[in-house]
């Protein structure tokens, strides 16, 4: 079984997806850490519900993003983490992270990478009228959004309504992210 950390910042309808994944054994995984960088998100209630040991801090009480960063990769080795799903965690890694985890640290982002980078993806891609939407998951490397691709999903979308468009695109993620541990997993990529 492979062992999981997700971090998140936010609502972590991606970490339920796996975490749910998970324990109904559609994926041959743990998700044995979560990380998240605002206690009051509702990901960290979502991991308490599953059970799962959370690392929740508020960047504030550090006096560098070194200094959080070594010690969530603490925790990391000594959970024995195989791969690291962010989903959501809306935070540039340091050399402190990826010096220790490059290679098996993956991101999600709502849009077809490397086109809508940032916080605003799903908005900026309507805004400009759009016709295919979609969906990435990539190696995290030292950028925003950048690092090679593992996998994309695509789909039409016409439309205006932002709710609904959100709507397809979190429920594209959900998918992808579960078939894309999936696929690491079954090449023995992790
Ligand atoms: C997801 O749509 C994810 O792709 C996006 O944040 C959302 C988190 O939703 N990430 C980015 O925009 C990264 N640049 P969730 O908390 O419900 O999983």
């Amino acid at each position: 079984m492979k062992r999981l950390a997700v971090f998140a910042s936010g609502e972590g309808s991606n970490f339920e997806a796996i975490a749910g994944a998970c324990a109904e054994g559609r994926i041959a995984a743990e998700v044995v850490l979560v990380v998240c960088d605002r206690p009051a998100a509702r990901v960290v209630a979502r991991a308490a519900a599953h059970g799962i040991e959370t690392f929740a801090f508020d960047p504030k009480g550090y006096a560098s993003k070194a200094d959080y960063e070594r010690e969530i990769v603490a925790l990391l080795d000594s959970r024995q983490v195989d791969l690291v799903c962010l989903a959501g965690y809306m935070r540039l890694l340091s050399d402190v992270m990826l010096d220790s985890y490059e290679g098996r640290i993956i991101n999600i982002h709502p849009s077809l990478l490397p086109a809508f980078k940032g916080a605003h993806a799903i908005e900026q891609a309507l805004e400009y009228g759009v016709k295919i939407y979609g969906v990435t998951i990539h190696y995290v490397d030292r950028t925003m959004d950048g690092g090679r691709i593992i996998s994309q999903q695509a789909f039409p979308y016409e439309g205006h309504d932002m709710a609904e468009l959100e709507a397809m695109v979190h429920a594209l993620e959900h998918e992808l992210y579960i078939n894309t541990i999936n696929k690491l997993i079954a090449e023995s990529r992790i």
